[in-house]
C-alpha cells in the first residue's frame, strides 16, 4: 500500500510515531466495545488519543478497558509502557477533534446519529484529518449525504476486537476519494492491521456476510438434531476453522483440485456442491429454536464464566497469530 503522509509538512513532528505517516493525534468517537479497543491499539502504536462520548462513565470505562487489553497488546509484541499517559477525554465533540489527524467513529449504529456526529466533525476537525467510521452496516454513501466533503469519509470496519483481529474492511462510499482510501489503508497497515478494500458497497460487508451464511447452516444443523452445538463447534475448529486461518475457501478448494487446481475441483465436485445449495437450511430464530440454542449453549459452555472462556480464546488466538506471523516472516 502507498504510504501517503497524512500531513506532509505540518504534522511530521519529531515526537510523532515514525511509521504512521505523520499521524500523531487520533480521536476516538464512542467509548464502547469497539472504541475502547481502537483506543488501546492506537496508544500502543504511540498515538496521542482523545476519546469523546456523552456517557458520564466513559473515562472510567475506557481506562478499565485499556488496562484489561494491555496484556493482549504485550503478548502481540507491542509496547505498553505509559499507554494512558497519552490518553485524554473530551466530552465536547468539536473540541475533541480540533487537533485530530485521524478520526475513528464508533458511535451508535444509527444513520441519523452518525450523520449528526460527522456533520460536527467536518466543521471542527483540521482539513487534513482522515475520517473513518467503524460502522458494521451503514454505508459511507448514506452518512456522507450529510457532509459538504463526502470524499473525506470512508468505512474502516474492524472485526471485533480491533486490537487483536487483523482485518479491517475499508469500504468507500460512492463519493469517497481514492486518496482517502489509500490513506486509510496506509494507516491501518502501519497499525498492524490487514485492510481489505471492498470494490462495491454491500450490506453487511464481506466478513459478516460469510459468518452469517455459515451460522445460518450451523443453526439449521443443530435445530434439526444432526449435531449438538458442542459437536458442531468441534467439527469447525478441527477442520475448516483451522484450515481457513492459513488458506481461505478458494485456495483451499484450489488445493483440493490437486494439480488441476480450482478448475478441476469445480469440474469434478462443483456440480454436486451446487445441487445441494437449494437444500441448505433456512432456520428462523423462533421461540423453540432460541430456547434450544440457549439450553445447548448453557450445557456446552455454561460451566465456565464467559470472561474465562474469552481469555482462553484470546490466548490461543494470539499464539496462532504469532505462529502465522513467524511463518510469514512478519514482525509486530
Ligand atoms: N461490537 C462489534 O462487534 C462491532 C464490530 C465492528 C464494528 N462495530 C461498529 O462499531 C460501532 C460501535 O459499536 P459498539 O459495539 O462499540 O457499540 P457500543 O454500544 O458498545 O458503544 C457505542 C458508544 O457510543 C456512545 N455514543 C452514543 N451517542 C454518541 C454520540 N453522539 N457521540 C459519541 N458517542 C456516542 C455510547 O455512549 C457508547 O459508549 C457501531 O457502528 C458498530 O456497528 C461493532
Amino acid at each position: 500500500m502507498p504510504d501517503t503522509p497524512l500531513t506532509p509538512a505540518v504534522h511530521a513532528e519529531q515526537d510523532g510515531p515514525a511509521d504512521l505517516g505523520g499521524c500523531r493525534n487520533a480521536t476516538v468517537i464512542g467509548a464502547g466495545v469497539i472504541g475502547t479497543s481502537w483506543a488501546a491499539l492506537f496508544l500502543a502504536h504511540g498515538l496521542h488519543v482523545t476519546v469523546t462520548d456523552p456517557r458520564a462513565d466513559a473515562e472510567e470505562q475506557v481506562r478499565a478497558g485499556v488496562e484489561e487489553i494491555t496484556p493482549t497488546l504485550a503478548a502481540l509484541g507491542l509496547p505498553t509502557d505509559g499507554l494512558t499517559g497519552r490518553l485524554r477525554f473530551e466530552p465536547d465533540l468539536a473540541a475533541a477533534v480540533a487537533d485530530a489527524d485521524l478520526v475513528q467513529e464508533n458511535g451508535p449504529e444509527r444513520l441519523g446519529v452518525k450523520q449528526e456526529i460527522w456533520r460536527t466533525v467536518e466543521q471542527a476537525a483540521p482539513a487534513h484529518a482522515l475520517f473513518a467510521t467503524s460502522t458494521s452496516g451503514v454505508p459511507a454513501t448514506a452518512i456522507a449525504e450529510a457532509l459538504e466533503q463526502p470524499e473525506r469519509l470512508v468505512v474502516g470496519h474492524p472485526f471485533n476486537p480491533p486490537h487483536l483481529v487483523p482485518l479491517v474492511e475499508v469500504v468507500p462510499g460512492q463519493r469517497t476519494s481514492p486518496e482517502t482510501v489509500e490513506r486509510a489503508c496506509a494507516l491501518y497497515t502501519a497499525l498492524g492491521k490487514k485492510p481489505q478494500v471492498l470494490r462495491k458497497e454491500i450490506p453487511g460487508f464481506v466478513a459478516n456476510r460469510l459468518q452469517s451464511a455459515l451460522f445460518r447452516e450451523a443453526v439449521h444443523l443443530v435445530a434439526e438434531g444432526v449435531v449438538t452445538e458442542a459437536e458442531l463447534d468441534a467439527i469447525v475448529t478441527d477442520s475448516i476453522g483451522l484450515r481457513w486461518a492459513v488458506a481461505g475457501p478458494f485456495q483451499t478448494f484450489h488445493l483440493g483440485g490437486g494439480p488441476g487446481g480450482l478448475p478441476h475441483f469445480l469440474a469434478h465436485l462443483g456440480t454436486a456442491m451446487a445441487a445441494g445449495w437449494p437444500h441448505l437450511g433456512r432456520p428462523a430464530f423462533d421461540e423453540p429454536t432460541v430456547a434450544l440454542l440457549s439450553q445447548q449453549a448453557q450445557d456446552a459452555f455454561g460451566a465456565e464464566p464467559v470472561a474465562g472462556l474469552a481469555a482462553r480464546r484470546d490466548r490461543a488466538q494470539i499464539a496462532l497469530l504469532n505462529a502465522l506471523r513467524e511463518d510469514r516472516g512478519e514482525t509486530a
